[in-house]
């Protein structure tokens, strides 16, 4: 069995918010190769998408290693470290706890790991997003695993036809639900849907059991009450065979959906897909981006990265991202581009409201006019 665990944090970002600097990456490569010369690790890749930085890890440690959370979290400090040196913005903003305690799970960075059974070809795609919050990948992953529109292989292919089972955490009340896709898809899209609450965990093929997909599903709100920075989350989709092919799986992009989050983690905004050479949101600190490196797996070995938006095919994805934020942005500070009140992640509001509180009267009697029964 081998484990593909990506943990990943903004430790500081270079210039503001947009992207990671070179140093911080190597520091992470750095630390990556000692722990694969140590054995904790068969291998590694780093890699960032705009502030965040992205610890692709392959072991034998199963799921919830310790060691392993704990390299990962060693390689956030210490990159805070040289992040506070080189004063890059918000150094060590997603590390919410003051020491690791035997899980990154609540301490702020997001993780996404599956143990799997390495079938003699494995292709493995990595998503990794920024400006957005988990649940962004309720959509694509619905699309991937659920509807023939976008995965003719649900329809054509034996290995894909028995479906998908779909396991959904309710990130507010911290529990969790499986459902079965095609039956319960009306059941399943009430809640992928609103992906402010509810995110797609893992993704498992009914035929085999086997795991097909796994996202980060971390709500930094949520673990620190207050806003402290965007989930930018984390997905490990396998291909081909009994699951969707590379093409089925990164499909659902050429949509460019709206997500939350965008500037100061208050708006929505079209998720662009791009090469890593784009995975620097600098317009309105955005529009959100989302990257995709491909792995094939050689015995625990990342062989790759491919870097799948690099694509000429995605070029009217992102003309089309770079319409739809054009028209979101003309709204300025109205909703629906503006988050709704309880979902901005900054507010003035209590502030406000509490300076204005003895202006507000009373309406006169009968205003608004009253709906007639
Ligand atoms: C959104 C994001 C940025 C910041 C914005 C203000 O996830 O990271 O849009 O929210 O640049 O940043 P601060 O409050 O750090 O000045
Ligand atoms: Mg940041
Ligand atoms: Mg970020």
């Amino acid at each position: 069995m081998v484990t593909v665990s990506v943990i990943k944090a903004d430790i500081g970002g270079f210039v503001g918010h947009s992207e990671s600097h070179p140093e911080i990456l190597d520091l992470g490569r750095e630390e990556m190769e000692k722990a694969k010369q140590s054995g904790l690790l068969v291998d590694h890749h780093v890699s960032h998408c705009g502030d965040d930085m992205f610890l692709i890890m392959t072991h034998e440690r199963g799921e919830d290693s310790e060691e392993v959370h704990r390299l990962a979290w060693d390689t956030f400090t210490k990159g805070t470290e040289l992040a506070k040196k080189l004063k890059l913005y918000g150094a060590g903003q997603d590390l919410l706890v003051d020491a690791f305690s035997g899980n990154i799970r609540g301490a702020g960075p997001g993780s996404a790991e599956m143990e799997i059974e390495e079938r003699p070809s494995e292709p493995i795609l990595v998503f990794m997003a920024d400006k957005t919050s988990a649940g962004a990948f309720n959509l694509p992953l619905y699309k991937m695993f659920a509807d023939p529109f976008n995965t003719p292989g649900l329809i054509i292919a034996e290995g894909l036809h028995e479906g998908f089972a779909f396991e959904i955490q309710d990130v507010r009340e911290h529990v969790k639900i499986t459902l079965n896709a095609p039956e319960e898809i009306y059941d399943l899209l009430i809640f992928l849907g609103a992906p402010s609450r509810y995110a797609v965990k893992k993704v498992y093929s009914r035929n085999t059991g086997e795991v097909g997909a796994v996202s980060s599903t971390d709500k930094l709100s949520l673990i620190a009450g207050r806003y402290v920075g965007k989930d930018d989350p984390a997905m490990v989709v396998r291909a081909q065979g009994n699951f969707p092919a590379v093409g089925e799986v990164i499909e659902p992009f050429t949509t460019p959906f709206i997500v939350e989050g965008w500037m100061r983690g208050s708006h929505h905004g079209p998720l662009m897909p791009v090469a890593l050479k784009d995975a620097h949101p600098s317009r309105f600190d955005g529009p959100p981006r989302i990257a995709c490196l491909g792995f094939q797996l050689a015995n625990g070995k990342l062989i790759g990265p491919r870097d799948m938006f690099d694509d000429p095919g995605y070029d009217h994805a992102r003309e089309k991202a770079n319409t739809i934020a054009d028209y979101l942005r003309s709204h300025g500070p109205f909703e629906p581009h503006r988050l709704p009140l309880e979902e901005m992640e900054y507010t003035t509001m209590p502030t406000i409201a509490g300076k204005l509180k003895s202006r507000w009267e009373p309406l006169e009697a009968g205003e608004p006019a009253k709906a007639k029964a």
